[in-house]
């Protein structure tokens, strides 16, 4: 019976020896099928257990389950060690301070928002309220209230992008300038008017390097009595010297816009050329007069700049492409 004993003895000896080299979970299950599983050494002992005479068989027995009994301790602990190892390992590289920190950069405004903002905070200064209109217009508020009638050839001016709408006499689009605010303000409220209306514009039109398809306009319009080309002349001329400095070489043209009489546009010295940057003019009295005003007592001016060619001159940008094109190399300079 002795050599039963120092059989079993052996087995836990080797067991005990041989889970000091284990370091995985695989190498720890190969470990358990060997020495307590249904095929080990043990097992096959306690199968054999009845050829064991009676007398020996409880204690033997009991051997054999208190020393698996021990092996599956040995299990445990190993595992428990595996497992705290394996998590204090991952934590330790979470927190390796000497790593380098994850570089999160951070976003910054558009330059075509900027330039929106500063020219809306000169407005301001000069007496203008921001108010917002709608980008999809009806061709009523962008064409017709602005005299602009079917057949009137200023409509080629403003190719147009029209939306799919159920309303064929007054077909809705994407609105080609921000001057029908000037009608749906009148419509609602009474002089003394001071606004200004920012907002996108939409012409079907070829890009080049001073046009865009889609583009900012801010539109300012002033009703009140008495007003005269010299209160529109120097409202332009603050503006443009409040904007870019009073070195600012300005020009202001005469143009035509079916809207406003006189018409005028402003431009601005620009590498060796002039650069457009509005139209503007006297609010033509037939629109006081449809508004419910009389012209004789009450007169305005209006006008319409350009967002995109005021950041152009602003920062010097010889091309009004570069706005859209989402090239970070240029939108990380603002
Ligand atoms: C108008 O849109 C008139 N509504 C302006 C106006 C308002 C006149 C009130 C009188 C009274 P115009 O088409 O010229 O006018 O455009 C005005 C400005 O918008 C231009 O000077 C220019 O700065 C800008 N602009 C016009 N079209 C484009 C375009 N395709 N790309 C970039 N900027 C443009």
């Amino acid at each position: 019976m002795k050599s039963i004993e120092n059989q079993i003895d052996k087995i836990f000896q080797d067991g005990q020896a041989a889970i000091v080299d284990v370091q995985d979970k695989d190498a720890l299950q190969a470990w358990r099928s060997q020495y307590t599983g249904r095929s080990s050494e043990l097992a096959g002992i306690l199968k054999n257990l009845k050829d064991i005479p009676q007398e020996n068989r409880k204690d033997i027995g009991q051997k054999i389950n208190s020393i698996k009994q021990e092996l599956e301790t040995l299990f445990d602990n190993k595992s428990n060690e595996l497992i705290h190892n394996f998590s204090q390992a991952s934590s330790d590289s979470s927190i390796d301070v000497s790593l380098p920190g994850t570089y999160k950069k951070n976003g910054h405004l558009h330059p075509i928002t900027l330039a929106l903002r500063e020219t809306l905070n000169v407005l301001s200064r000069l007496g203008f309220s921001t108010v917002e209109g709608p980008e999809a217009e009806s061709s009523y508020y962008n064409f017709d209230r602005l005299r602009i009638p079917d057949d009137h050839p200023a409509r080629d001016m403003w190719d147009t992008f029209w939306l799919d709408s159920e309303q064929s006499n007054d077909p809705l689009l994407l609105r080609t300038h921000t001057s029908p605010m000037q009608i749906r303000f009148l419509e609602k409220n009474d002089p003394p008017i001071r606004i200004a209306v920012p907002g996108k514009c939409y012409r079907y039109e070829a890009t080049d390097a001073t046009h865009e398809w889609m583009m900012h306009q801010v539109e300012i319009l002033a009703i009140d009595k008495g007003i005269s080309i010299s209160n529109l002349k120097g409202t332009l001329q603050s503006f443009a010297y409040k904007m870019f400095g009073t070195d600012a070489k300005i020009m202001l043209r005469n143009s035509y816009f079916p809207f406003v009489e006189p018409g005028v546009e402003m431009a601005v010295f620009f590498r060796g050329e002039w650069l457009e940057i509005m139209g503007a003019g006297m609010v033509h009295p037939d629109i006081i007069e449809a508004a419910g005003y009389d012209p004789n007592v009450y007169s305005g001016f209006a006008a319409g700049m350009g967002i995109e060619r005021i950041a152009m001159l602003l920062w010097d940008i010889d091309d009004i492409r570069y706005f859209y094109q989402n090239d970070l190399r240029f939108l990380n300079k603002f």
